[in-house]
């Protein structure tokens, strides 16, 4: 079983991703909506909260687990896999999306640190994630590290998570959404990342918003793929099962059954997580 976490319901966009990309393989999801947003968190506040997650779902037999968070990816994903994960759990592992992001935005692996020219490549690219993903600088520093011809400007969207969670109407989501993309328009982008996994749940809304010619990077089928490919190199994470999926909140998992209209149906019944039984 496969462990997935977000801090709330934007994980869903991944897991969905999975599901088609793995049909035979088991899930346990686990968002945090007790605690979310992250996005305008603590570093340390994301380290913990990041941790008694994974450790939650890795006491509940997943060996390997998936930050489908691009905040606790960005913030607190090193950390735990060089301080605690090892000790707390030997052999297993915890992975994140902003790698399978990386490499699909530079051309590069991420096992290598330094550029190959590869100038076909957007070389004006706008990042758009909670104000946390932008402060930690991970994207820009991984991205500059493997294409310096490519200028990526992060831009926070304040409230955006909050105005997903909550369930927000069109006019509300549209017009905050509408407001960002045209602050970036000026970058002139020729492409756009949106660097929060609840952002797919409103992505036709970015669509919309931004000029014909600028295309969009799709995280959930990027993060599928490059899972996909790293359960072939080490097959033991691989666990066949019968396609079991099992959604779990830190929060009340009827009102989050309730506010989530952007989910796909199949993936928004949510149960109780006893994460301190
Ligand atoms: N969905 C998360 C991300 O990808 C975090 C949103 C939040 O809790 O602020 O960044």
């Amino acid at each position: 079983m496969i462990g997935v976490f977000d801090s709330g319901s934007g994980g869903i966009t991944v897991l969905d991703a999975l599901t088609k990309r793995l049909p035979d393989q088991d899930f346990l999801y686990l968002g945090d909506h007790a605690n979310a947003p992250y996005g305008h968190r603590t570093s340390e506040q994301i380290v913990e909260m990041t941790k008694t997650s994974v450790d939650y779902l890795m006491r509940e037999g997943c060996s390997l687990v998936l930050l489908a968070c691009n905040t606790a990816a960005a913030v607190a994903l090193r950390t735990l896999q060089q301080n605690w994960l090892e000790t707390a759990y030997p052999g297993n592992r915890i992975l994140g999306v902003l790698v399978p992001m990386v490499e699909a935005l530079t051309g590069v692996p991420w096992s290598q640190e330094r550029p190959h020219a590869d100038d076909n490549r957007n070389h004006r690219i706008t990042l758009f994630a909670t104000r946390k993903t932008i402060e930690s600088g991970a994207y820009v520093e991984e991205v500059l590290k493997r294409a310096p011809q490519i200028k990526l400007t992060g831009k926070a969207c304040p409230g955006l998570v909050d105005a997903i969670e909550g369930g927000a109407g069109d006019a509300p989501l549209s017009g905050l959404i509408s407001g960002f993309v045209s602050e970036t328009l000026e970058t002139n982008p020729d492409a756009v990342v949106l660097g929060c996994t609840h952002f797919p749940l409103v992505k036709h809304y970015f669509e919309t918003a931004l000029p014909d010619h600028v295309s969009l990077y799709s995280q959930p089928e990027i993060v599928a793929d490059s899972l996909a490919d790293y359960l072939k190199r080490h097959p033991h994470f691989h666990s066949k099962g019968q396609g079991n999926i099992r959604l779990l909140t830190t929060g009340d998992p009827k009102a989050v059954n309730k506010t989530n209209l952007f989910l796909p149906n199949h993936l928004n019944q949510f149960h109780q997580a006893k994460l301190n039984v």
